[in-house]
């Protein structure tokens, strides 16, 4: 396995080459963002809404991104895999911030995790990355304080906003993070903040001079439509695909028309002669079932007994 490094990340920002990061949350979605060949898988915590149904991020539990992160390791053998710290699991302190992460790291097998907030958790972060733990900060719209910012908004439009949020990505990167979402924020002061960090910023609805870009694997495929972001694309439509095939196979169910023989498997001509025999109302007499079954075993132990599966 030669998984894309923190160190590889670098160099394809210092390369001005952009990274494209995508989320997953099982195993086989995380083979597909391989097999596409993205260097950057995220198991976001956005998967309490678009796997758990949840309304927000905040009911997410550390088990869950456990379990989720570990399907998602098994499923990618290339990308660097992030798996994000839920709510409840760093803000308490960083020796309970350390204890989680590196429960995380080794119970699911990733590559780093993500925490969200600036100089408020750069302590945190910092903590982290001297015990060997690699972090992506989140500033910008950050979900889990999506009580505290009163939904789902655009952050750093006014010029104080945004001076908080240069100031939030310089404490990261001294932090020792090693790249940064920027979430929803002009544009303009993601270019600004990208040209001021030596690490990648990658983006989501923070326009395109970011070093790379994450998108939620729900939004690009249409699975998810409880909430469309505007920064969301639709790459495809494949919940239409899926409603459309399973519509096909219900029908076919109904019709008869599905299995066909094909789909089906037999067994040999002897073999169902004896079991009707067997069964039959007179085989209810033991010494006859008796004498079916030991012609039974004397048949199937000849040579080439029995047809094709
Ligand atoms: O949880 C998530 O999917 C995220 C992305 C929106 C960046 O944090």
């Amino acid at each position: 396995m030669n998984r894309v490094t923190v160190t590889d990340l670098k160099r394809m920002r210092d390369r001005g080459e952009r990274i494209a990061m995508v989320t997953a949350y099982d195993y086989p979605t995380a083979k597909l963002a391989d097999e596409a060949g993205i260097p950057m898988i995220l198991v976001g915590d956005t998967l309490g809404m678009v796997v758990l149904g949840y309304d927000s991020t905040v009911p997410v539990t550390i088990e869950e991104m456990i379990h989720h992160g570990k399907a998602v390791v098994r499923g990618a053998q290339n990308a660097h895999i992030v798996v994000d710290m839920p709510f409840g699991s760093y803000q308490t302190g960083w020796q309970d911030a350390l204890r989680n992460a590196i429960r995380i790291m080794q119970e699911t097998g990733c590559s780093s995790v993500k925490l969200e907030g600036g100089q408020r958790s750069a302590e945190t972060v910092m903590r982290l990355v001297e015990a060997g733990v690699p972090v992506m900060g989140h500033i910008g719209l950050t979900p889990q304080s999506v009580n505290t910012l009163g939904g789902f908004k655009v952050q750093g439009r006014t010029p104080r906003e945004a001076v908080h949020l240069i100031q939030d990505a310089k404490a990261l990167e001294s932090a020792g993070a090693y790249a940064i979402v920027l979430e929803t924020v002009p544009t303009a002061l993601a270019h600004m903040i990208t040209q001021r960090v030596n690490v990648p910023t990658i983006g989501i609805g923070a326009g395109p001079f970011c070093s790379g870009q994450v998108q939620v694997w729900h939004d690009m495929l249409g699975l998810y439509d409880a909430l469309t972001p505007k920064h969301a694309r639709r790459f495809a439509d494949v919940g239409a695909v899926i409603r459309q095939a399973l519509g096909d196979y219900r029908r076919l169910v109904e019709s008869g028309e599905f299995p066909t023989r094909k789909e089906s498997f037999y067994m040999d001509d002897r073999a169902l002669e004896l079991i009707r025999r067997m069964t039959a109302s007179d085989a209810e007499d033991m010494s006859e079932a008796e004498r079916v079954m030991a012609e039974l075993a004397e048949d199937i132990s000849r040579p080439n007994a029995g047809g094709p599966a």
